[in-house]
């Protein structure tokens, strides 16, 4: 039992010097239980070496994740003798390079809750910007990915680029773009193509697709996963880092993803068109625009009853409708005209007293400021004050953005 009982503790020095050299304070409770019995004394010792050989285990993960993550690179598609070495991974870099764990347990689940916007790891590389080329490179292949990051250059924010990079750039020798925009903040997280240019092909390497998030306040987050061989590195596009200083109500925008800078928000309003008009008398003969004066409904205002044309606000699917009751014995035509151009016709014919209404419907795309109005062409038209028998109207069925 007294043998032990030394065994025990020998263990249990040979741990704590172990644990110091590694910066861990540790309290040993057993050192304050020398009055109790050894019974218990022995059951706390037991308790504290399954902690230590816990942290211990901890410790061997972390050591093991370093030197993989430093580790040599197996697939080599690009011939090259250089070799990256840790000097040269943290040229540039002011940040933390990247962290390996963060709570020890790596449980994912918890992980997705969060918001990656706000949980990200620094990535501030210079190395990696679009404009840097050394004979240095290096190889993402050999980074833990872990999590989610977000670029920066020099302190910057900085995004991938939405282009081709020439190869040899961003401290590589294939430089990884994004292949396909950036996401809007209301797209969520998407997922992303990513290419890697060698051998003038922009896409001679297909990495694993990543995801992205874009962020309030004009940044995106990145979870980045291994390329698919050595010797390739995430790009971060040097010509984007004029977005940091985008305002809230302002979006970075490009529109040949070279060159570009920041833009204030449209704010977009929807826009409500709807309208119906009647022309409370009968006409006779040839009108070259009906004055349709009676108007039922006139949202947005787009329709004028002093000249009786419709002018579309926005750009857009416009559905106009237009009708006629025939006022007898013979033919009557109506025509719809948009910009000048006849594009629909109401017509009838009837012989003797009898009467026919005919209502006609057009669809079309319209350009903002196009005009629309309708013309009696020949015949006769009846209509009273309250029949709306000769009656205009249309929508706006949905906004074009252009
Ligand atoms: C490591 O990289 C640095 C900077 O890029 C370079 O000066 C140094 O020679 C490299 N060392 C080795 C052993 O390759
Ligand atoms: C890359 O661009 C940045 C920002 O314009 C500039 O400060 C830096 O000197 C450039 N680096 C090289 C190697 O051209
Ligand atoms: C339609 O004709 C009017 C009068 O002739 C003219 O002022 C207008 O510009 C024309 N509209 C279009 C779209 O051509
Ligand atoms: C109603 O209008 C259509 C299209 O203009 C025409 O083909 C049809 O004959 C008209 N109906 C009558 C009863 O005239
Ligand atoms: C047509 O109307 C006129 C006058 O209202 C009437 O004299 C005539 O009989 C009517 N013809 C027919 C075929 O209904």
């Amino acid at each position: 039992m007294l043998s032990l009982c030394v065994q025990v503790f020998a263990v249990l020095v040979v741990c704590a010097a172990d644990a110091a050299n590694r910066d861990i304070s540790y309290t040993f409770r057993a050192w304050t239980m020398v009055d109790q019995p050894l019974q218990e004394q022995l059951a706390v010792v037991y308790k504290e070496m399954e902690s230590l050989k816990h942290e211990q285990a901890v410790m061997i993960q972390k050591q093991e994740a370093l030197s993989q993550a430093f580790a040599d690179c197996s697939q080599k598609p690009i011939d090259t003798d250089v070799e990256m070495n840790l000097t040269s991974l943290q040229t540039g870099s002011n940040h933390l390079l990247y962290t390996l764990t963060q709570d020890g347990d790596g449980d994912e689940d918890s992980h997705e809750a969060l918001d990656p916007c706000y949980h990200y790891t620094v990535l501030d590389q210079a190395w990696r910007a679009s404009n840097y080329t050394s004979k240095y490179v290096t190889c993402d292949r050999r980074v833990q990915w872990k999590g989610w990051y977000r670029l920066f250059y020099h302190g910057k924010p900085i995004q991938m680029p939405e282009r081709c990079v020439m190869k040899e750039m961003c401290g590589t020798h294939a430089p990884l773009w994004l292949v396909g925009d950036h996401p809007r903040k209301r797209d969520g997280v998407v997922t992303r193509q990513v290419c890697g240019n060698w051998k003038n092909n922009c896409c001679l390497f297909k990495s694993p697709p990543i995801q992205v998030k874009a962020c309030r306040g004009n940044y995106y987050v990145y979870k980045f996963v291994k390329p698919v061989a050595c010797h390739m590195a995430y790009c971060a596009d040097i010509n984007t880092i004029v977005c940091g200083k985008c305002r809230k109500t302002e979006s970075c925008i490009s529109s040949n993803k070279i060159t570009w800078m920041c833009k204030k928000n449209q704010l977009r309003i929807k826009v409500n068109v709807h309208f119906f008009v009647t022309h409370p008398a009968s006409i006779s003969g040839k009108v070259n625009r009906i004055m349709y004066r009676k108007e039922y409904v006139n949202q947005g205002k787009a329709f004028d009853t002093r000249t009786g044309i419709f002018k579309a606000p926005v750009s857009g699917v416009y559905q106009f409708f237009f009708s006629t009751q025939n006022g007898g014995n013979g033919a009557t035509d109506l025509w719809l005209v948009v910009n000048n151009y006849s594009v629909a016709m109401s017509h009838s014919n009837v012989q003797g007293n009898s009467s026919v209404g005919n209502l006609s419907t057009y669809m079309t795309t319209l350009r903002k400021g196009a005009t629309v109005y309708v013309s009696h062409n020949r015949g006769r038209s009846w209509a009273s004050s309250a029949s709306n028998t000769i009656v205009f109207g249309g929508s706006l069925l949905m906004e074009r953005i252009i």
